[in-house]
């Protein structure tokens, strides 16, 4: 394998995985060539430095996500995250309650979680999205569009707020959805549950790095992410506890690591870059976020332009980066389209340079449409004649442009063998 990918390769599938920042390398490289001890060998001094280092930066990640006062669980990613977080709340001996509610197009990483719960007798119940609305033409420069097309994708609160009662222990959301990149209108979901006293877990894998966090995250009482998303290493992630005496029950035991949370020894290198990666995103989130929404934007136009009948999967936005980050309805990397026509994988082989998925990359070898297409209302065929892409940091105007003219070619060369 080279060191560099092919010249002529496009990478937007950046929902999938990013590229490791190089000054996240950097900063992780001591790590493995000189400042390599064990994080629990307190006992000499080389253990004691790299402690010091993993607890500044678990302070430093806590503060970046605006949770100085609580509590991080350091896992492989957003998956364990999410074992610790849902199997965590439910299976605690204390726990009475039997039901947990969660979002109809969570990733599997929850909604398999929620399977298994369900097996050990806990009441599941899916919440419905806000779904596509056919009747109406989606243009972002139509500002009399309405306001259903950008809350596609969003919980239906009536439907929360009827769902929850006294005996759910659990309400798991989704914030940032993974293929048509909706944003999750947190304040009033964290305002339910807190009333009725349930737990609210937030994966917020796709949203970490990605938008303003915050207070955000201060309303949920646990949250997901993992650090490859962001520009960071694969295989390490973190759970945050807005409380940190919440009670969870591990799921990983051995050598109580982690007050017993979560044992196993820290991937000290993966830790260390994972805090440079989040700094990083923090400090140019402002310059970064409109200019990847620009870059959605030119995407979608030059498309559209050439592929008569081109529609748009998930929120609609405005055309210009909103002055209040509050009032994004979606990742301002993700676009997912339906091609009107052509089947998403017959695309794709026509284009191999180009990297970009007809799913979550998780399930993306499944032969079955997508849950959270056919969720938001989408035909079977509809779903099937999707892709998503993943705009991200290195991404530039100029692959923008080639991508969009190699999609062109592609597509007219395929609708032409459709009757
Ligand atoms: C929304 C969401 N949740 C959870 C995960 C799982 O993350 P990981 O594979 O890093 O454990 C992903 C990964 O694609 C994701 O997009």
């Amino acid at each position: 394998m080279s060191e560099h990918p092919p010249s002529d390769e496009i990478y937007l599938d950046n929902h999938a995985t990013t590229a490791v920042d190089p000054r996240v390398i950097d900063a992780m490289l001591p790590l493995m060539r000189s400042e390599y001890a064990n994080a629990g060998s307190i006992t000499h001094e080389p253990g004691r430095r790299i402690a010091a280092k993993i607890q500044e930066c678990k302070e430093q990640m806590l503060g970046l996500l605006g949770a100085s006062g609580g509590q991080l669980v350091l896992t492989s990613g957003a998956t364990e995250s999410i074992n610790l977080a849902l199997f965590g709340v439910a299976l605690h001996p204390r726990q009475k309650r039997r039901r947990i509610l969660v979002g109809k197009l969570e990733h599997r990483a929850v909604l398999d979680c929620a399977k298994k719960l369900a097996r050990q007798g806990f009441l599941v119940q899916s919440l419905e999205a806000i779904t596509h609305d056919n009747s109406v033409q989606v243009d972002q420069a139509d500002q009399a569009v309405s306001e259903r097309p950008f809350r596609i994708g969003r919980i239906d609160i009536d439907t929360l707020a009827e769902a929850l009662d006294d005996e759910v222990c659990l309400v798991s959301i989704l914030l940032g959805n993974n293929e048509i990149g909706t944003l999750q209108d947190m304040r009033p979901v964290a305002d339910l549950c807190r009333a009725r006293g349930a737990i609210l877990h937030l994966d917020a894998t796709q949203a970490v790095g990605k938008v303003p966090l915050g207070e955000l995250s201060l309303q949920a009482d646990l949250v997901s992410f993992s650090a490859h998303k962001f520009y960071g290493p694969k295989g390490v992630g973190g759970l945050l506890m807005t409380d940190p005496d919440l009670m969870l029950t591990p799921q990983i035991v051995g050598g109580g690591q982690q007050n017993n949370l979560r044992s196993g020894t820290l991937n000290t290198s993966g830790i260390v870059g994972m805090a440079r990666a989040l700094a990083i995103a923090s400090e140019s989130l402002e310059s970064e976020m409109p200019r990847i929404y620009a870059l959605r934007d030119r995407l979608w136009q030059k498309l559209r332009t050439s592929i008569p009948g081109l529609r748009l999967n998930g929120p609609a936005w405005n055309k210009d980066f909103p002055t209040d980050p509050k009032d994004l309805y979606g990742l301002p990397g993700n676009l997912n389209v339906q091609f009107p026509g052509v089947d998403g994988q017959s695309l794709m082989l026509k284009v191999p340079g180009l990297a970009v998925s007809s799913g979550s990359a998780c399930t993306a070898a499944e032969p079955h449409p997508s849950h959270v297409l056919t969720g938001i209302g989408l035909s079977q065929d509809q779903a099937r004649c999707s892709l998503r892409f993943g705009i991200g940091r290195f991404n530039t105007s100029e692959q923008i442009d080639q991508a969009a003219k190699k999609l062109a070619w592609a597509y007219s060369q395929l609708i032409q063998f459709v009757a």
